[in-house]
């Protein structure tokens, strides 16, 4: 079964819906207009209950289905926020905001998400209830962890939660998902080096922070090439490395900022503990001190065996078997819907965005024409889920 024919029919208008989210990015929590916009039409659309302020900006839309026999209540979760890109695209519905831009198509997934809405609350085709999440702060401001601490799940009564992202890696048309680890944990490390500043040409008198610091970032990749399972995947990358002002002293301090990605717990367990190790080791080897700070932010995107195959199922329906990729490559990128696959069991899948500049580029732009694709997908896995 392809796209479905109400969801082609109202391709027009999501499309519309999109370009207007796009001309009007805004960034992590102050996603204000983009709530608004989403709430108003939640409302218009006849949802039973419009639940604007979960998570802080985060809109939920609870939609019954015509039956009541079943308690099964699904969450499809879109994301709301652009990111602090200038816009280099020359459609006429490019950003209004200097420097803000939808470079992730947050805008195709917040339109998509509204256009099943619509046909849910419209057809009520189920039996059960579906749970419509749009959370702001997916770029990295934890959005997803704030609506799952602000009690969603319980308070919507929510059994199971399915996300989406685009993918320009893959065809319109195509999903592409695993089971299992799909995306990195993204943890965030300091380092604050501290030696003995000295005038550069009396070296013996100080400790060379700077020395200290360049031993620290080689030894660092020691972790990933000498301490992990050639088998198994992890990322450690120093990002920032800050240290003095000028050509003829040797610095007191140094701070560096970087990042460790991992799909597995144990490995994540296994990099902290080594990076600092390694960080105090080398700063005591030369007579410095080091303090690390080490936070772990979205945890590792896990996707659930007996969802992932239903989605898998649904996807299929929509596309055909041959265009689902049921055996993804995981990515070391994160993703912060994790936080809700940590709370109940469901499925992260990708759309193909077509041939188009990679998520994050100031040239990116959502592709239209996944829109019935994608909405065809939200309404298809409501409606296998809970048959009426
Ligand atoms: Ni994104």
């Amino acid at each position: 079964m392809p796209i479905v024919n109400r969801v082609a029919a109202m391709h027009d208008e999501i499309t519309q819906w999109r370009r207007d989210l796009h001309a009007h990015p805004e960034l992590l929590f102050d996603v204000h207009r983009t709530a608004g916009v989403v709430a108003e039409k939640l409302k218009a659309f006849g949802c039973d209950e419009v639940v604007p302020g979960i998570g802080q900006t985060g809109v939920v839309g609870v939609i019954h289905g015509r039956k009541s026999g079943s308690n099964k209540v699904i969450g499809l979760r879109a994301d709301m926020d652009a990111l602090p890109i200038d816009e280099q695209t020359n459609v006429p519905y490019r950003s209004k905001t200097p420097g803000v831009m939808h470079a992730c198509g947050h805008d195709g997934h917040t339109a998509m998400l509204l256009g099943a809405a619509k046909y849910l609350a419209e057809t009520r085709n189920f039996d059960g209830t579906a749970v419509v999440i749009f959370q702001p702060a997916e770029e990295g401001g934890g959005g997803g962890r704030e609506m799952v601490k602000d009690g969603m799940m319980e308070r919507f009564g929510i059994n199971e939660v399915y996300g989406m992202h685009n993918s320009p890696d893959l065809p319109i048309g195509e999903f592409a998902l695993r089971r299992g680890p799909v995306m990195a944990a993204a943890d965030k490390l300091r380092i604050d080096i501290e030696g003995k500043g000295t005038h550069a040409a009396k070296p013996h008198l100080g400790i060379d922070t700077i020395l200290v610091g360049a031993q620290i970032v080689n030894q660092l990749q020691s972790i990933v090439s000498r301490n992990l399972d050639p088998l198994q995947s992890g990322v450690v990358s120093i990002c920032t490395f800050k240290s003095g002002d000028t050509d003829n002293v040797i610095p007191q301090t140094a701070m560096m900022l970087g990042t460790v990605r991992t799909l597995m717990p144990e490995v994540q367990d296994m990099i902290e503990k080594r990076v600092s190790e390694v960080v105090e080791g080398v700063a005591k080897l030369h007579g410095a001190t080091a303090k690390v700070t080490y936070v772990r932010n979205y945890p590792i995107t896990i996707n659930h065996d007996k969802q992932t195959d239903f989605a898998a199922s649904i996807a299929a329906q929509i596309s055909g078997a041959n265009k689902v990729n049921t055996d993804l490559a995981p990515v070391m990128g994160a993703e912060d819907f994790s936080f809700m696959l940590n709370e109940r069991p469901g499925a992260f899948i990708f759309v193909g965005n077509g041939e188009s500049a990679g998520l994050h580029h100031p040239a990116y732009n959502f592709n239209d024409d996944a829109i019935p694709v994608g909405t065809s997908y939200w309404v298809r896995l409501v409606e296998t889920a809970m048959p009426a």
